[in-house]
C-alpha cells in the first residue's frame, strides 16, 4: 500500500495562520489572566481555595473548546481524509462509558503498570516525580540553610510507584469486589466495542473508531495550567488494519495529523515531531511520535500535544485472553485469513489543544489603547464572531443594534454591547478573541451602512447591513477546509 498525498494536504498549505508573536515574549502569567478576566478558564471550586489540577471552562472557554472538538470531530469522523486509494477512509464515532468493568484495565495493563515514580520531600512533604526531577535533586524553599538567603538541598525519599486511576466504587457495598475506575483513556472504550462496530456497521479493515471524552488521572504533578491537570477530555481515534500495513498507515496517520494541527492556524514553527526513544515506549507500543508544540512555558524546547503510536495488536490480544469474545478479524479480500488487527492509534488532548490556542493567539499589542493584548484566533474558533455596538445608546441607533442582532444570532454567535466608549468595547473584543465589531452610527440611519472593524489589523470599512452575514460567512469560511 503506498500513501499518497492527497487534496487534504493541498488545502491545509493555504491554511492561514493566527498574528505571529515569538513564544518567548508571551508570559504564561499574562495568559493565565486573561483566561480568567475573559471568561475562558477558571480555578475549579475557587471559592474554597481551589482544588489542585481541576479546571472549570467559563462560558468562552467552552466555546472555544467546542469549536475544536467540532472541529476534529468533522475531519476524523464526518469528513474524514481521503485514502491512499483515493477514497474517503472509513471512520465510525462512539461515546463510551467512562467506567468499564474493572477487568478492563487489568487487561490494557493499567492496573499493573499505569504507574509513575514518585518522591518525597522528607522535610516539607512536597511531592514529586521523580522522572521530573533534575538528578533527583530538590531544593526546599521552606527550610533555608545557614547562610542567609539560601537553601538547603533536600533528602528525598526513595522513588515509590504511584498509580495514577482514581479509584470508585459501584453499588452500596464498598469492598473490594465492587472498586472501579475511571477512565484513565478514551481508548479503551474504542477496543470494548471493536466487535459492536464490525458486526453493526458492515464495515470492512482498514477502518476507524473515534471519540472524544473526559478521562482522568490522579497525576503525581499537576501543572502549567491546563496542561497537565486531573480531569481533561481527549480525542482519540484506533484505526484496525491488517499487520503488514500497519507501518505505512502509521506514517499516513503522522502527516494527516499534522496537518490537523495546523488547521488550526498554529504556525509551522511551533509544531514538531518527536519519535519516541525505545526506552520510553509505553507497554503496548511498538512505535510512537509525539506532535510538540513550543509552549511559552517550554521555549525554545517543545511539549507533548498529541502522540501517534503503533500499538500492534496488544489491546485486542489482551481484551481476547481476559474477555469473553474472539476478536480476530475473518478477512475476505485475503482467502478469509483469521488475523488480530493492529492499531495505529493519534492520541491527542482536547484541553490541551484549548491550552495551544490561546498560548497561540495571545498577542501583546502595546501599540493599541484601552487593552495590552489580543486573542488572535481564526474566526473559526473564535467563541464570539461578532460584536454589535450602537455608537451611542440613543437616536434610534440601539433599535438597529437589536435588529441586526436577532437576524444574526441563528447563525453566528454574536454579542450586542451597548454600553461604554465605543473603545472600551473594542478593546474587551480584541481581548476575547472576537475577529470583527460592527458599529451602528448616524450615517447607518440614513445609508443602511454600519462599519465594521477587524480585530487583527483594526481596519475599518463601510459595508451595508443587508451584506452583513454574507461578509461573516465569507470570512469564517475562508478559513475552512
Ligand atoms: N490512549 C493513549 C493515551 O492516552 P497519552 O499520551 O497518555 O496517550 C494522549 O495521552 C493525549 O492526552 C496527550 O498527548 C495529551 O494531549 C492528553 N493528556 C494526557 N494526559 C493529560 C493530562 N494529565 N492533562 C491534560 N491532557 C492530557
Amino acid at each position: 500500500m503506498g500513501v499518497k498525498r492527497d487534496t487534504w494536504r493541498a488545502r491545509c498549505s493555504k491554511m492561514p495562520v493566527m498574528t505571529q508573536t515569538p513564544p518567548e515574549s508571551k508570559s504564561m502569567d499574562e495568559i493565565v489572566a486573561l483566561a480568567k478576566r475573559r471568561g475562558y478558564v477558571f480555578a475549579a471550586s475557587e471559592i474554597y481555595g481551589g482544588i489542585n489540577g481541576f479546571w472549570d471552562y467559563g462560558p468562552l472557554g467552552i466555546q472555544l473548546k467546542n469549536n475544536i472538538r467540532d472541529h476534529w470531530w468533522k475531519h476524523m469522523v464526518e469528513c474524514p481524509p481521503i485514502g491512499p486509494d483515493g477514497q474517503p477512509l472509513e471512520l465510525l464515532g462512539l461515546d463510551s462509558s467512562i467506567i468499564q468493568h474493572p477487568k478492563t484495565w487489568e487487561a490494557s495493563g493499567h492496573v499493573s503498570g499505569f504507574n509513575d515514580p514518585m518522591v518525597d520531600c522528607r522535610f516539607c512533604k512536597a511531592r514529586f516525580r521523580a522522572d521530573h526531577l533534575d538528578e533527583g535533586e530538590y531544593t526546599c524553599l521552606t527550610k533555608p540553610s545557614k547562610m542567609a538567603g539560601e537553601f538547603e538541598k533536600c533528602d528525598l525519599t526513595e522513588p515509590r510507584s504511584f498509580n495514577l486511576m482514581f479509584e470508585t466504587h459501584v453499588g452500596a457495598i464498598r469492598d473490594e469486589d465492587a472498586k472501579a475506575y475511571l477512565r484513565p483513556e478514551t481508548a479503551q472504550g474504542i477496543f470494548l466495542n471493536y466487535k459492536n462496530v464490525l458486526d453493526t456497521m458492515r464495515v470492512k479493515l482498514p477502518f476507524g473508531v473515534a471519540q472524544i471524552g473526559k478521562a482522568f488521572r490522579n497525576e503525581v504533578t499537576p501543572r502549567n495550567f491546563i496542561f497537565r491537570s486531573r480531569e481533561f477530555e481527549q480525542m482519540e481515534m484506533e484505526w484496525f488494519c491488517h499487520p503488514d500495513e500497519a507501518p505505512q498507515w502509521y506514517e499516513f496517520w503522522k502527516s494527516a495529523r499534522m496537518d490537523w494541527w495546523r488547521s488550526l492556524g498554529i504556525a509551522e514553527s511551533n509544531l514538531r515531531f518527536r519519535d519516541h526513544d525505545p526506552d520510553e515506549l509505553a507497554h503496548y507500543s511498538k512505535m510512537c511520535v509525539d506532535i510538540e508544540y513550543r509552549y511559552p512555558f517550554t521555549t525554545p524546547n517543545f511539549g507533548e500535544l498529541e502522540g501517534i503510536a503503533h500499538r500492534g495488536c496488544f489491546d485486542l490480544g489482551q481484551h481476547q485472553e481476559h474477555g469473553s469474545a474472539r476478536m480476530e478479524y475473518i478477512d475476505p479480500t485475503r482467502n478469509n485469513d483469521r488475523y488480530l488487527p493492529n492499531v495505529i492509534e493519534p492520541a491527542s488532548g482536547l484541553t490541551r489543544a484549548v491550552l495551544v490556542l490561546l498560548c497561540e493567539a495571545f498577542t501583546p499589542t502595546p501599540d493599541r489603547k484601552g487593552t495590552k493584548y489580543m486573542l488572535s484566533l481564526l474566526p473559526r474558533f473564535a467563541p464570539i464572531k461578532s460584536g454589535i455596538f450602537p455608537l451611542v445608546n440613543k437616536d434610534g441607533m440601539p433599535e438597529i443594534a437589536q435588529k441586526i442582532y436577532l437576524d444574526l444570532r441563528t447563525k453566528f454567535t454574536c454579542q450586542l454591547d451597548v454600553k461604554q466608549s465605543i473603545g472600551k468595547r473594542y478593546a474587551r473584543m480584541d481581548e476575547a478573541g472576537t475577529p470583527f465589531c460592527f458599529t451602528i452610527d448616524g450615517d447607518s440611519l440614513n445609508d443602511h451602512s454600519v462599519t465594521v472593524r477587524e480585530r487583527d489589523t483594526q481596519k475599518q470599512q463601510r459595508i451595508a447591513m443587508a451584506k452583513i452575514a454574507s461578509f461573516l460567512d465569507q470570512k469564517i469560511n475562508a478559513s475552512h477546509i
